[in-house]
């Protein structure tokens, strides 16, 4: 049964949808069928296609009860829109059906878990939000919220626990075919707090330990988990909120956190080894992975930040677009992060530059675009004498501009979109270290009409921002401050 609300959503996208032009939308990057995206939620695959579901508001470009939107693809970069999941029809998702997960049950249906959000009256008077963990079931289409939601409230937590900071659940089936799912929470005062819990069957949950404390190391409530083995090792990705600035690694705000360490499947012990971002650029959020059926980790995040997505106000009619879906993997003990190799299959139009030297502004032919796959490998013309800057600016006209550069002294890879043409005072740079090597660097580059996501030595750092300067600017230029080399490889996508 189809509530009235989620009718009226979907007759609502379906009909807005109309209104807008596809140039006007990113190419490869999912965005919000119409109105407002924020998270990657049920990112998996089941019945033979790619499903991506997001957290969506329908009726306006801000954040609003949620919704779930809902696309699937074949691969993972053309994304063909379904009808929206699930609207906020229930006593206990009155506020909205927040972030959550997808697995397939062994019957066939897909189960949906999602953090169902309602308003509560306070002895003190004042109003606060309370989170519970609901369930769903469909068939890739349609779903039906389980009749005795919630799944998990309150009473299901430790002691100490929050009712306020309760969301996020990600499923996953353990090795031994039991459903796991780790849920972002919160002890009484604050602390964030990663719970484990167990179900034979997708409905009962029972509360099995705390995976791992914050202990106020990284901001406070660490949203969105997910927990899964790669390349021999367990990573923790998690978004915190409310980050104090730890150099050269953190800045202040929404972040993202990768910690990897080894997990003692049996005993269920998680022993962190290393902590890095997952994203250094300025607007990354929430990323969420799944397995393909061909055994790789891809993840997926949100090509916007709360501290950043309030500044621009849309002239279209949707905001809030995904990143690309991203193969991860661990090399040195380092994430590492690479576009699906899928996008290898929509490039066209090769233009091949070698050992170009760039001393000063250099234009070569045919490079230009913004719907662009671009690879460099950039080195020193004197390896006793590297250059002291290299900067490739993109989205160019003659009065904007947004770039990427590398000075190997500090060993540093900067974004700017302070001439984007925004016209706030907002984060608009961001930095992070990379192996210097003596100047030698490698970048890869993808511009999708309103973002620009940048690999950096094979994908050991990534750094996301979206930017709104006219299409129209699709100038691309390279500088040097002394004289650097390059071999450049540019694709139209
Ligand atoms: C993360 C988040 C989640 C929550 C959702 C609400 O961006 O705050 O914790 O489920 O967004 O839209």
């Amino acid at each position: 049964m189809i509530s009235e609300i989620l009718q009226k959503a979907r007759e609502y996208e379906e009909r807005i949808e109309r209104e807008i032009e596809a140039e006007d939308k990113p190419k490869f990057h999912l965005s919000a069928r119409v109105g407002w995206l924020n998270d990657p939620n049920g990112f998996s695959f089941y019945n033979g296609v790619y499903h991506l579901f997001y957290q969506y508001y329908p009726y306006d470009t801000k954040w609003g009860p949620m919704h779930w939107g809902h696309a699937v693809s074949e691969d993972l970069l053309h994304w063909t829109y379904l009808p929206a999941a699930l609207a906020p029809d229930m006593a206990y998702d009155t506020a909205g059906c927040f972030s959550g997960s997808a697995a397939a049950l062994p019957d066939g249906r897909q189960l949906l878990m999602y953090t169902g959000v309602y308003k509560e009256m306070q002895s003190d008077g004042s109003v606060r939000e309370i989170q519970t963990q609901c369930v769903a079931f469909g068939d890739g289409r349609d779903y039906e919220k389980y009749r005795n939601n919630p799944v998990l409230e309150e009473k299901d937590l430790p002691k100490h626990s929050s009712r306020y900071d309760f969301r996020d659940p990600k499923m996953w089936y353990g090795s031994d075919g039991i459903l796991r799912c780790v849920i972002a929470g919160s002890t009484k005062e604050g602390d964030g707090q990663i719970y484990l819990f167990n179900s034979p069957d997708g409905i009962g949950w029972k509360f099995n330990k705390v995976l791992v404390s914050n202990r106020q190391r990284f901001g406070k409530i660490w949203e969105c988990p997910d927990f899964f083995e790669l390349d021999g090792k367990w990573v923790l990705i998690a978004s915190p909120t409310e980050m104090l600035p730890k150099e050269p690694e953190y800045y202040n705000g929404n972040g993202t956190l990768c910690l990897i360490g080894t997990y003692d499947e049996k005993e269920e012990i998680f022993s962190e080894e290393q902590d890095q971002a997952v994203d250094y650029g300025i607007d990354y959020y929430a990323p969420a992975t799944m397995l393909s059926p061909d055994g790789r980790r891809i993840m997926i995040g949100w090509m916007q930040n709360w501290d950043t997505c309030g500044l621009y106000k849309s002239e279209r009619a949707w905001f809030g677009q995904m990143s690309l879906p991203r193969e991860l993997s661990i090399k040195n003990g380092r994430l590492m992060q690479k576009p699906v190799r899928e996008l290898n299959g929509v490039r066209g139009n090769e233009i091949r530059y070698d050992a170009v030297t760039v001393s000063a502004v250099t234009k070569l032919k045919g490079i230009k675009g913004r719907t662009v796959d671009m690879e460099l490998a950039v080195r020193p013309v004197d390896p006793a004498a590297p250059y002291r800057r290299f900067e490739i600016r993109f989205a160019q006209d003659d009065l904007h501009f947004t770039s990427v550069s590398y000075c190997p002294e500090t060993s540093a890879v900067c974004i700017d979109r302070t001439f984007s043409g925004s016209r706030r005072a907002a984060v608009h740079q961001r930095m992070c270290y990379v192996n210097s090597d003596n100047g030698k660097i490698n970048l890869r580059m993808i511009l999708d009409t309103f973002s620009a996501e940048i690999f950096v030595n094979d994908g050991a750092q990534a750094l996301s921002m979206t930017f709104y300067t006219d299409p129209a600017a699709d100038g691309i230029s390279f500088l040097a401050d002394g004289a650097a080399v390059m071999d450049v490889i540019k694709y139209d996508l």
